[in-house]
């Protein structure tokens, strides 16, 4: 479903991340796990065709990202770390707006947004501005968004990031059950995030792919608690 190939950027003389190779199958959810400045926004960025590579190539359902750049946009959806919202419309009014410039047909907007918002949780907060939600409500309104145009994949980076517990367990339920109907690629420095979410398990550090099984494989290697200490110890510094 996306395969990844010797993929490689850099911005100036900085080396983001170097020969990237990986492919994820369909239906499945994939960790992408590593540190901050490791390269998992810049990869997912390139993924999503929203940067381009320096090197290297990327295809979703055999289409190459920088050839057919809109037929891999029609079948993917991405939270972006910073997700484009608008503060002062009403959720409805902004997940009509992103479906009618995600090329959604009028005809079918209205029931696309009704799917969105029921899988994300929304129901009762459609008419809401989205600058009086709470933080885990606006992170819900970012999936949403991510999957108005119903992608084969969706790509999440950090998806909990800077929300409180309870909403991280919220978004993570969220995010679980979607399991089965999507791909998705969730990138995260957060190891529980992993091992509650996904079945497959990418280590990235310093912009290389350090470790790519199963999440079982890589528990009875050590591979994921070599990468919790890594990841502790530079959170506390
Ligand atoms: N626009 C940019 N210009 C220069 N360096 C960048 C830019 N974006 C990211 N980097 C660098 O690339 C590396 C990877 O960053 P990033 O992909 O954001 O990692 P992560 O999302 O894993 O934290 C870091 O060293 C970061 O400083
Ligand atoms: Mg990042």
């Amino acid at each position: 479903m996306i395969k990844v190939e010797g993929l490689t950027k850099r911005y100036g003389d900085v080396t983001a991340i170097e020969d990237l190779s990986f492919q994820v199958q369909k239906g499945e959810i994939v960790g992408f796990l590593g540190p901050n400045g490791a390269g998992k926004t810049t990869t997912m960025r390139i993924i999503t065709g929203f940067l381009p590579s320096t090197d290297g190539t990327v295809t979703v359902s055999g289409h190459d990202i920088f050839q057919k750049p809109m037929e891999v946009k029609k079948r993917i959806g991405y939270l972006p770390e910073h997700p484009p919202l608008y503060g002062d419309m009403t959720v409805t009014g902004y997940l009509k707006f992103v479906a009618k410039i995600k090329g959604v047909p009028r005809s079918a907007r209205a029931e696309a947004i009704d799917r969105a918002v029921m899988r994300c949780g929304l129901k009762d907060a459609r008419k809401t501005i989205i600058g009086k939600l709470s933080k885990g409500f606006r992170q819900r309104v970012g999936l949403a968004q991510a999957m108005i145009h119903d992608p084969e994949v969706l790509i999440l980076d950090e998806p909990t990031i800077g929300l409180d517990p309870k909403q991280i367990i919220e978004i993570r339920e969220l995010v679980k059950s979607l399991a089965g109907e999507q791909t998705i690629i969730l990138s995260t420095h957060i190891l529980p995030e992993v091992t509650m979410i996904c079945q497959r398990c990418l280590i990235i550090d310093q912009g290389r792919i350090v470790a790519d099984d199963s999440l079982e494989a890589l528990t009875a290697q050590g591979s994921l608690e070599s990468v919790f200490l890594k990841l502790t110890t530079e959170d506390v510094q």
